[in-house]
């Protein structure tokens, strides 16, 4: 398959049936191989990322194992996520590159969005905003195994009025696809996304590179919403949903339908079991990282504050499914 062949039939796809392709968004210590197994089975998007791995701990002997497990595709997995990567050393993305295709990854995204100031310290995601030749360089370099490379970001560093030269000049590196989330670094997620700049940014995208797909992120919450900005702004290709996830974990269910708690803690306790199995797998016990997932499942019934509060104090996965069998939403 060529290069932006892969891109190119998602969104064909998608297109026939008269709508954007949809992505779940890349999120740290969320988008896991479990987590991305549940919202499968909830309603899939079209495609899924992983969390975002260091270009250079992906080849490095002693940072093997916590990437294993990042990188880690359960089998019953239906489709390859796409691998995202961050950094900044253009020769550990061309070794990175390669050893995701080893893994049977099919496609790879770079992150130039993150804010998080650890990252930015280490010349990593979002501060590629201010260093435009690091950027081109690390994309010839992952460009290196083959396959399709990807870059999500931001649309500036510090100021909005960045967008237009940032934009242009990643469109000039022959990407198939650009995914923005409408925001700044500086901005972080205060504001609201700048929808207002949908239609600039396309037009840009078909003066600069009309083969590049244009995926949006920020804001948006669920399927029915990235339909309607898809018809309102003709020319997107595809929205990625991150945080609406946790409003909702249907967020990409094509005909919105009343899901009642049973079905909610049924998607729960198919977590808990993932979890468990994960556990064995990677011997690894990173109980508290499934906190911050109760919410999804327990929040708008009657009593749900108590039963979630007592979830917060569990330290097993076998304790939470007692409070769950004790608990009046499943008598
Ligand atoms: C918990 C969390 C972790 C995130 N981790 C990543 C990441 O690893 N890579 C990335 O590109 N963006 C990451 N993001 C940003 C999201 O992918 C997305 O751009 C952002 O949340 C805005 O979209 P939304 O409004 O749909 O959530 C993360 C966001 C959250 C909330």
């Amino acid at each position: 398959m060529s290069e932006s062949a892969y891109w190119q039939n998602i969104a064909g796809r998608a297109k026939a049936e008269g709508r954007p392709f949809f992505s779940l968004a890349p999120m740290e210590a969320v988008t896991n191989a479990i987590f991305r197994r549940v919202v499968a089975r909830a309603a899939a998007p079209d495609v899924f990322f992983t969390e975002f791995t260091n270009a250079i701990s992906v080849t490095h002997p002693k940072a093997k194992f916590t990437v294993q497990g990042r990188l880690y595709v359960a089998p019953e997995e239906a489709h390859m996520p796409v691998a995202q990567l961050w950094g900044h050393e253009p020769e550990a993305f061309s070794r990175a590159a390669e050893a995701v295709k080893n893994l049977g990854y099919e496609a790879i995204d770079l992150n130039m969005g993150c804010p998080d100031s650890t990252v930015i310290k280490n010349h990593g995601g979002s501060d590629l905003i201010r260093n435009f030749d690091t950027a081109a360089a690390v994309i010839a370099a992952a460009k290196t195994a083959g396959l399709p490379v990807s870059v999500k970001t931001r649309l500036g560093y510090s100021r909005l009025d960045e967008w237009h030269d940032w934009l242009t000049f990643l469109l000039q590196q022959d990407i198939p696809l650009l995914t923005i989330h409408l925001r700044t670094k500086k901005e972080m997620s205060r504001v609201p996304a700048h929808f207002e700049l949908i239609d600039d940014i396309l037009k840009l995208r078909d003066e600069v590179a009309p083969e590049t797909l244009i995926q949006l992120n920020g804001d948006i919450e669920n399927y029915q919403q990235g339909v309607q900005i898809a018809q309102e702004h003709p020319g997107v290709d595809g929205i990625m949903i991150g945080r609406g996830i946790f409003t909702s974990p249907f967020a990409f269910e094509k005909e919105p339908k009343e899901h009642d708690i049973k079905e909610l803690l049924g998607l729960l306790n198919y977590q808990l079991d993932l979890y468990d199995d994960f556990e064995k797998r990677f011997d690894t016990s990173r109980f508290p990282s499934l906190k911050r997932f109760f919410k999804i499942y327990v929040r708008n019934q009657r009593n749900a504050a108590s039963l979630r509060n007592a979830m917060m104090e569990a330290h097993t996965t076998d304790e939470v499914r007692k409070l769950l069998a004790e608990s009046e939403f499943t008598k």
